[in-house]
């Protein structure tokens, strides 16, 4: 009898937890991801996780691949922007939300727990601190290093007058007289990149004039001699022993608000054989680059080329379910910020939808069917603890009160 009317007191306070749906994650982590990597391509990523509040890590060592640039361009809204004032902006609006955490940090290995189904990711913080986490999705946003060659002030002066990339930099050195660096064969197709906005071209193949280079370049552009005695391109087949900047072309104190402005460095190429040295006023080159990282591929992602391979159709997910790969790093192929953001972004709706909340729909239903197993148990322990002449009976179903 006093079993029977504590039990009933016990049943009046279960509708809380019987009826009410365990609306319980698939799976139990500290993070729903972690993003690996805090250039344009992390924050977006961050960004995009940020405002549905998935409880997102971000862990940046802070090696940004345009760090050397004096400004980020073809970026709408922003053109011209310093790149380390975009990631301040970034990071000021995104740890606004409540569910972020930005951090500085390299991580040091990503663990793949229990069939992929969460990642136990290890990491070094400033000041020796290793720590480690738990994470249901990894973001690999770990970005690209560029190999640059070992001729003594090419390094120096990365990035200010010597760039890669015609939509980067080309604008502010146009009309001047520019220096193409690279082997002879994309020497000769970075011409037809950048005719737009430089006439007067010397290429500095640095050695690689050959026979077998020739046939190379004939290969990819047939016709390509002619072109060049057509345009008045010279080739420069030297080998180079320096680059010296004679002629700063920063402009500190330009306008802000306008895009670009003309930047007038000057440079003085010297060659091995010591004799006539070259002046120009601003290099294009095409040099080959690297993975910044190798956490991805330590945790078993698979590469294309030197590109972490990702599955466009997948939300940009690796070989290994739960990884993704954005930004410079991934095989899109495509390295710049306007790609950097929409593959973040891409991969964010992709694992709050598709991967995170339908896995957890997947576990709730089911969870949900378990509940039924439950209310059966119940009902037996109603039925024996509540007979039927006893004085306090309420029912022949526990439920029915309600
Ligand atoms: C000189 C130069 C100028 C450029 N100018 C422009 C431009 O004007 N416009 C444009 O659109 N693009 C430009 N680019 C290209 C642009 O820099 C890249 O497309 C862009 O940076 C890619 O973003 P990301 O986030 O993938 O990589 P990144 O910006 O390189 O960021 C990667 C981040 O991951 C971090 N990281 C790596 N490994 C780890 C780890 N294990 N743990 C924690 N963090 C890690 C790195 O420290 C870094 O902070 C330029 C590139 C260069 C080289
Ligand atoms: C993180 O690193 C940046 C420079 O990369 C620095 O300005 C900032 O203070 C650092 N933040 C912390 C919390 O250490
Ligand atoms: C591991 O996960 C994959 C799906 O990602 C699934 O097909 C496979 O059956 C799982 N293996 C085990 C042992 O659970
Ligand atoms: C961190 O450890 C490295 C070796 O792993 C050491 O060279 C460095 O001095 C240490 N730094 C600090 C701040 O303890
Ligand atoms: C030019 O060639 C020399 C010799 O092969 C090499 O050491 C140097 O790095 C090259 N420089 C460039 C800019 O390619
Ligand atoms: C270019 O330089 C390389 C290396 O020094 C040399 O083998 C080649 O013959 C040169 N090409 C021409 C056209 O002089
Ligand atoms: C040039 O390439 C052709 C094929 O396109 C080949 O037959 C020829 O042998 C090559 N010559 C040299 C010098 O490499
Ligand atoms: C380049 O060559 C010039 C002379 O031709 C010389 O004065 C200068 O010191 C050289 N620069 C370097 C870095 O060797
Ligand atoms: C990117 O390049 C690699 C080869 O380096 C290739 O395997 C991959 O298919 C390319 N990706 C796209 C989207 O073209």
């Amino acid at each position: 009898m006093i079993v029977t009317s504590i039990f009933r007191i016990w049943l009046l306070l279960a509708p809380t937890v019987y009826s009410a749906p365990f609306l319980e994650p698939a799976v139990q982590a500290e993070y729903d991801a972690i993003v690996i990597g805090g250039g344009p391509a992390g924050l977006a990523a961050t960004s995009g996780l940020a405002r549905v509040r998935r409880n997102v890590l971000m862990i940046d060592s802070g090696e940004y691949r345009n760090d050397a640039t004096r400004h980020a361009h073809d970026i709408l809204g922003f053109d011209g922007v310093t790149p380390a004032w975009l990631r301040f902006a970034a990071r000021k609006q995104i740890s606004d939300y409540g569910t972020v955490d930005l951090v500085n940090g390299t991580v040091t290995e990503v663990q793949p727990q229990n069939n992929n189904t969460f990642f136990k990711v290890l990491a070094e913080y400033p000041g020796n601190k290793s720590v480690s986490f738990t994470t249901r999705k990894v973001v690999l946003a770990t970005g690209l290093r560029d190999i640059l060659p070992s001729t003594t002030g090419l390094a120096e002066n990365w990035g200010k007058g010597i760039y890669w990339c015609p939509w980067c930099d080309g604008h502010e050195h146009a009309d001047q007289e520019l220096g193409i660096l690279a082997h002879l064969d994309s020497a000769v197709t970075s011409v037809r990149e950048i005719l737009t906005l430089n006439k007067d071209i010397i290429l500095f193949v640095n050695g690689t004039d050959t026979p077998a280079n020739r046939n190379i370049t004939e290969g990819k552009f047939p016709g390509w001699e002619k072109y060049l005695k057509l345009l008045n391109v010279k080739i420069e087949n030297r080998t180079l022993s320096s680059i010296t900047r004679l002629r700063d072309g920063a402009t500190p104190f330009a306008d802000p608000s306008l895009p670009s402005h003309p930047e007038h460095d000057l440079f003085q190429v010297n060659f091995t054989d010591n004799k006539n040295p070259i002046l120009r006023n601003a290099f294009f080159v095409d040099f080959p680059s690297e993975q910044k990282s190798k956490v991805g591929q330590n945790a078993g992602v698979q590469l294309y080329g030197n590109k972490l391979a990702a599955d466009s159709a997948g939300g940009l997910v690796t070989n290994i379910p739960g990884i993704f790969a954005i930004g410079d790093a991934n095989s899109d192929n495509v390295t710049n910020i306007p790609h950097a953001y929409f593959s973040g972004k891409r991969t964010a709706v992709f694992l709050h939808v598709v991967q995170v909340e339908r896995e957890n729909s997947f576990a709730q239903i089911a969870a949900a069917g378990k509940r039924d197993v439950g209310e059966d148990e119940l009902q037996q322990l109603w039925a024996r603890m509540n007979e039927p002449g006893d004085i306090t009976h309420a029912g022949d179903r526990f439920d029915a009160q309600y």
